[in-house]
């Protein structure tokens, strides 16, 4: 298994380019399950979660083409054939994201079985939501060792319109019904809908594909079915958390850099509480030019539904905190077992404590590197910061976690000048 290993304390120079997001691409791509004509994408991340799900929509009867050999964002999906409406069990458990061709295969299929995502180290994370509304639009649902099944009945049938009110807010929830609704029969209104902008992304999408689709943005989404989409050409939203990321990286280890190729009106909560923590910050249209030259101020915060602050940003913030000048309170309210990085953080000379859904830092001066673990995709971020900002050497395991969401981020750490390595 790959590790990281780095040296802190060199500041962080220059500049940084930010992909398309992760949590845009990945609903992104299959939505071209519900066309019979090419989807031309770009600005496509290259991460391993992009390629486990272009390999899922393969297995299905996707083609896909990459019309600039060596560019891999640039790519052309086309569902024209669909061989088979199943998503195996060793596609999914690999990535949860995987549920995302439900919706569709339903829609374009009449049928999808797809299997039950297995639990994740941050959380339970059900589906019910997505099952419920399903339902609600007609589909016969069995969940069968393992799997959902679901087909319309008959299967001639499309899925009908629909009111859906889903209990909590639900991002891959609101997008699995959006697909399902644009080829439904009649009029679907998904409320308590996620504002996220990579639903209104693959919104856009959507749109582009002949989908009729109001209310994007808001948490109150109208779609009136029609009998067909059609091919389509759109490029990836930038990725706000990869961004936010680096953000935190130069907080807590200090420096100058801008971050290009971003989306700063993504990003209203994360700049008010890096601001709050003496980041100085000069933003422009598409990129922000992030200043740090003293300690880190504490910043109290909790994570809540977009336009708040992301619970993708959590580990990232928290390591800023844990080097601050002073104490702080971090509350997730989100997911119920998203402290996972505190551990190890504690391990660098953190001093941050539980309870419940909220963690206390103590901020200290300096860390002082050691061996640490990654345990899921944004805490590996976060304890790759942390060991920059550290003191002596730091090694980061099991890193494949981080090459789930981030594109070669040691290679653009050390572009910013920061003493970085890969190790296999
Ligand atoms: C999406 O996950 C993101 N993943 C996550 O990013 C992100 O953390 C999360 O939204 C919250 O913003 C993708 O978009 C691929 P939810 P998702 O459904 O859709 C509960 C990352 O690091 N819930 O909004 O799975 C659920 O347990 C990843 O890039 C139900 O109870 O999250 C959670 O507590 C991590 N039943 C809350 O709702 C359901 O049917 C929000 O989950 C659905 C959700």
């Amino acid at each position: 298994m790959d590790k990281l290993q780095m040296v802190g304390g060199t500041s962080l120079q220059g500049e940084v380019e930010i992909a398309g997001a992760k949590n845009a691409a990945l609903p992104i791509l299959c939505a071209c399950l519900l066309a019979d004509q090419p989807v031309v994408l770009r600005n496509v991340p290259d991460l391993q979660d992009v390629r486990t799900m272009l390999k899922l929509l393969q297995e299905i009867g996707v083609t896909v083409d990459f019309p600039n050999p060596g560019d891999r964002s640039h790519l052309v999906l086309s569902a024209a054939v669909i061989k088979s409406s199943e998503a195996t069990y060793e596609m999914v458990k690999t990535m949860r994201a995987s549920i995302l061709v439900l919706g569709p295969l339903l829609a374009r299929m009449h049928s999808a079985k797809v299997s039950l995502p297995g639990g994740c180290a941050i959380g339970a994370r059900p589906v019910d939501q997505h099952i419920k509304g399903l339902k609600a639009m007609g589909a016969s649902i069995k969940i069968k060792s393992g799997y959902i099944q679901a087909e319309t009945k008959p299967q001639s049938d499309r899925l009908k319109g629909v009111s859906i009110l889903t209990d909590m807010i639900t991002v891959t929830g609101t997008e699995n019904l959006l697909m399902a609704a644009t080829l439904a029969s009649g009029i679907t209104i998904l409320e308590n809908a996620a504002r996220e902008p990579e639903v209104g992304d693959l919104a856009e999408l959507l749109v582009k594909m002949g989908a009729k689709i109001s209310g994007i943005g808001s948490d109150r989404l109208v779609i009136e079915g029609v009998e067909k989409l059609h091919g389509a050409d759109h490029s990836v939203i930038a990725d706000r958390i990869e961004a936010g990321t680096f953000l935190c990286a130069v907080a807590a280890i200090g420096g100058e850099i801008t971050v290009k190729d971003c989306r700063p009106d993504t990003l209203d909560a994360v700049i008010v509480k890096l601001r709050e923590a003496g980041l100085k910050m000069e933003i422009g249209p598409d990129w922000i030019k992030a200043t740090m030259q003293d300690r880190p101020k504490p910043v109290n915060f909790r994570t809540s539904e977009y336009p708040a602050f992301p619970t993708d940003m959590q580990a990232q913030l928290m390591t800023v905190n844990a080097i601050a000048s002073g104490n702080s309170t971090i509350t997730e309210t989100i997911f119920e077992n998203r402290f996972m990085h505190v551990q190890e953080l504690n391990r660098l000379g953190a001093d941050i404590a539980i309870e419940g859904n909220t963690a206390i830092a103590q901020g200290v001066e300096k860390l002082a590197g050691a061996i640490v673990m990654a345990t899921d995709l944004r805490a590996s971020a976060s304890l790759v910061i942390a060991g920059l900002a550290a003191q002596g050497e730091t090694q980061v395991d099991r890193i494949y976690h981080l090459d789930r969401g981030y594109d070669r981020m040691e290679q653009k750490l050390t572009l910013l000048g920061a003493n970085i390595k890969r190790v296999k």
